[in-house]
């Protein structure tokens, strides 16, 4: 099965999926197959290179801590709901850390706005006025976006060509974080392994240009939706069973307040085993991205099924992480499933919430997420602590994603002593 999957003579990511083509060009990575596609993957990769987390980490925390402190302000008394907020903190995060927008600025809320209408557009048919909405919001942003790229390569154009120089040494990668003491976005590292041209009054070749500007659609679209769903179900489950919360917190006390540090680093994220089986185990009972769809270009069978060629198949990922054949107490929330025990048992199961180890698509901003959703739950229980109305529905939903199906209502948040 894993062979076949890799064989994009078999599965390939021909789909014809018009809405996703308009958003993020049809040339889009998604829709590639074998050596084309890997040598895009390629091009952008060092931008994904956990080397480069350092720096985009300070972006994440800071966010995060004058999210949850907005939130705990707004609280005050009143229950509210949580999930719209995660979304728009995702929605400007992923924002920021794509383009060097703040996320709290104007125009992050102005493109964050368009953005999510333009996603509306997902849902319903391809005309009438729903359709022109997002076809303008879409507009919108192509223009927004080419305005800040031709403003970061004008006017960020040291930085950019420093990292051009690191780039091309890869072993050098790792010291990357001396070169840049104030940190750096994914689009300064996009454009370093780019041929733009750097400084003012350069032409681009237009087709680079707008395959620049619908990657950078394509990293909103997959990764913000995932990041915030994620990160409810996460709340949803400690909110639900207080004892998670606690044992999260004991483990932040344990490491960040023995440490004497008043804000969490990025290298205490190294160290907390429980908040990270934790992720997991809530990515493996609710993957964000439920299933992923191919192609099959020929006929095969598959799990003893005759499959002809031309069927579009969509590989359940939901079902997979709930195998009892893979993971005992499939159904059952383990918080401490994935730590790994040192005492020579098997290392746990490996979950798929990013797409099959097999496959040439594997999300490529899989390590990015990890520290995107460990730097702000790790900020919460740092600093917070939450608890759910007593009128909270606890049933889930799972279209488009898993997620609690009355959103999460939250009657108090507050700063933990
Ligand atoms: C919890 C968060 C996330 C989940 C669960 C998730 C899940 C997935 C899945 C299932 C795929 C499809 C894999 C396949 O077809 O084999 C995928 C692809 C992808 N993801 Fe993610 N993702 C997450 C976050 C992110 C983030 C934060 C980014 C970047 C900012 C990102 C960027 C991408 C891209 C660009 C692809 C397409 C890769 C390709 O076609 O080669 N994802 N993701």
């Amino acid at each position: 099965m894993n062979d076949m999957l890799r064989d994009t003579a078999v599965f390939s990511s021909n789909i014809d999926l018009f809405k996703f083509s308009f958003f993020v060009g049809k040339d889009s990575l998604l829709f590639m197959d074998g050596p084309a596609h890997l040598a895009e993957r390629n091009k952008i990769a060092p931008a994904f290179s956990p080397s480069m987390f350092p720096l985009y980490f300070d972006g994440i925390r800071d966010l995060s801590e004058r999210t949850w402190a907005r939130l705990s302000r707004r609280a005050d008394g009143k229950p509210f709901k949580l999930d719209p907020e995660l979304r728009r903190f995702y929605a400007a995060i992923t924002i920021e850390l794509t383009t060097g927008v703040c996320g709290d600025s104007d125009l992050c809320e102005r493109v964050r706005k368009s953005f999510v209408s333009m996603i509306d557009g997902l849902i319903g048919p391809a005309f009438g006025p729903l359709w022109d909405r997002t076809v303008r919001c879409r507009n919108e942003i192509v223009s927004i976006l080419t305005k800040v790229v031709n403003e970061k390569l004008e006017h960020e154009a040291d930085t950019i060509e420093r990292l051009r120089a690191s780039l091309h040494d890869q072993s050098s990668l790792r010291s990357v974080k001396s070169l840049l003491k104030d940190g750096a976005d994914i689009l300064q590292v996009l454009l370093a392994a780019s041929q733009f041209k750097t400084g003012p009054n350069h032409t681009h070749d237009p087709d680079e240009f707008r395959k620049l500007i619908n990657l950078l659609l394509l990293l909103w679209l997959a990764g913000f939706f995932t990041t915030a769903a994620t990160t409810s179900c996460a709340m949803f489950e400690m909110g639900k069973d207080p004892e998670i919360m606690r044992r999260l917190v004991v483990e932040q006390d344990d490491i960040v307040r023995r440490a004497g540090s008043a804000r969490v680093t990025f290298d205490q994220l190294e160290q907390m085993p429980l908040l990270d089986s934790y992720l997991k185990e809530i990515m493996r009972l609710f993957p964000a991205g439920n299933g992923i769809m191919r192609n099959v270009e020929k006929d095969v069978v598959l799990m003893g099924k005759r499959i002809p060629k031309g069927t579009n198949v969509f590989c359940d990922l939901q079902a997979a992480n709930r195998d009892e054949a893979v993971f005992h107490d499939a159904e059952k929330l383990i918080m401490d499933r994935f730590v790994v025990k040192h005492d020579g048992s098997d290392p746990p199961p490996r979950i798929i919430a990013f797409g099959g180890q097999a496959s040439p698509h594997f999300c490529i901003g899989s390590a990015l997420a990890k520290m995107m959703l460990r730097t702000n739950l790790a900020v919460f229980l740092r600093g917070y602590e939450l608890e759910l109305d007593p009128r909270q529905s606890k049933r889930y939903r799972q279209i488009p994603d898993y997620t609690p199906a009355s959103e999460i209502l939250v009657s108090s948040l507050k700063r933990r002593t």
